[in-house]
């Protein structure tokens, strides 16, 4: 899978990432079926599957239970994966808490970057609430990531939005947005545009709706070939599903090539 880049600091991603919620987390989750936690031994071939396949990004959080310590214990030491991860909510005893305060936000990143077992993280990206306007409007949780980003502890800044409000905020401030985008929810779109205008990197969420999406193929093969997308980052604990998310982003990036080298040629033919 060719590597692409993604916003201003020019970090090379796989087109699709691999998300992390049910490495670590059960309760309070929107996923269609109950499941049961991997083991260490799945988690770890999933993540070798993962990587035979040219995947590249993990996304994590904190407020994913174990989903952060189990990823640095498995594949911190390992510089082939870039890891996001997140600050400012905290899942603890079933119950969402969020806390975007500067000293919040510091404690959240020392805590990561021992838990992921690296010194500088890769993409750090608010993990907003609902009122994710006012909170990229105050400034104070973006200007904190820009702060440790100088002092070298972040390589790239973001925002997870719930808002179309808010993505655009977000692309105004930070380095990089992650949006939900599937076809069951259209909202964020125009945040791509403009991120695609400004250049500034774009990971989507919950391309499958969570699950609820039926043609996990054909959504993923749809949203690889947006352009301004840099990864979309989908969850899965399923080999099998891994594998055929994978050949399906990968047959559809070669049919864009293939349609790309036609029109080279102006004869619509390689
Ligand atoms: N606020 C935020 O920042 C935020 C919010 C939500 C998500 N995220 C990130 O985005 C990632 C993706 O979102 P998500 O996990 O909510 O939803 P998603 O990627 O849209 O869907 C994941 C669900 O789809 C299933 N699935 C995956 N591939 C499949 C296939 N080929 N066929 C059938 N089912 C398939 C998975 O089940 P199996 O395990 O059985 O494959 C899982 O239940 C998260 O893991 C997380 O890293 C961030």
């Amino acid at each position: 899978m060719e590597l692409r880049m993604l916003g201003p600091k020019r970090a090379m991603v796989s087109p699709i990432a691999l998300g992390s919620t049910k490495f670590g987390r059960r309760e309070g989750v929107k996923y269609p079926n109950d499941f049961v936690l991997p083991s260490d031994a799945e988690l770890r071939d999933l993540l070798a599957q993962a990587k035979d396949w040219g995947i590249n990004l993990v996304d994590t959080a904190p407020a994913y239970g174990s989903s952060e310590a189990r990823i640095g214990g498995l594949v911190g030491a390992d510089d082939h994966w870039r890891i996001a991860t997140k600050v400012g909510e905290e899942f603890v005893d079933g119950q969402s808490y969020f806390d975007f305060s500067p000293a919040a936000i510091r404690a959240s990143v020392e805590r990561s970057r021992r838990r992921l077992r690296r010194d500088v993280l890769d993409i750090v990206l608010l993990h907003l609430s609902d009122d994710d306007t006012a909170i990229l409007r105050d400034g104070a949780a973006v200007a904190c990531l820009f702060e440790l980003r100088e002092k070298g502890l972040i390589t790239a800044v973001g925002a997870s939005t719930k808002n179309a409000a808010a993505g655009l905020l977000a692309v105004e401030d930070c380095d990089i947005v992650m949006i939900t985008l599937n076809p069951a929810d259209q909202s964020q779109r125009p945040v791509l545009t403009a991120a695609r205008d400004a250049d500034k990197g774009v990971l989507i969420k919950k391309p499958l709706d969570s699950g609820h999406h039926g043609d996990a193929g054909a959504a993923l093969a749809d949203l690889v070939c947006e352009p301004g997308v840099g990864s979309v980052v989908v969850g899965t604990i399923n080999p099998d599903h891994l594998a055929s998310n994978c050949a399906a982003v990968e047959r559809a990036l070669a049919n864009m090539q293939a349609a790309v080298d036609g029109g080279d040629n102006g004869m619509g033919m390689a």
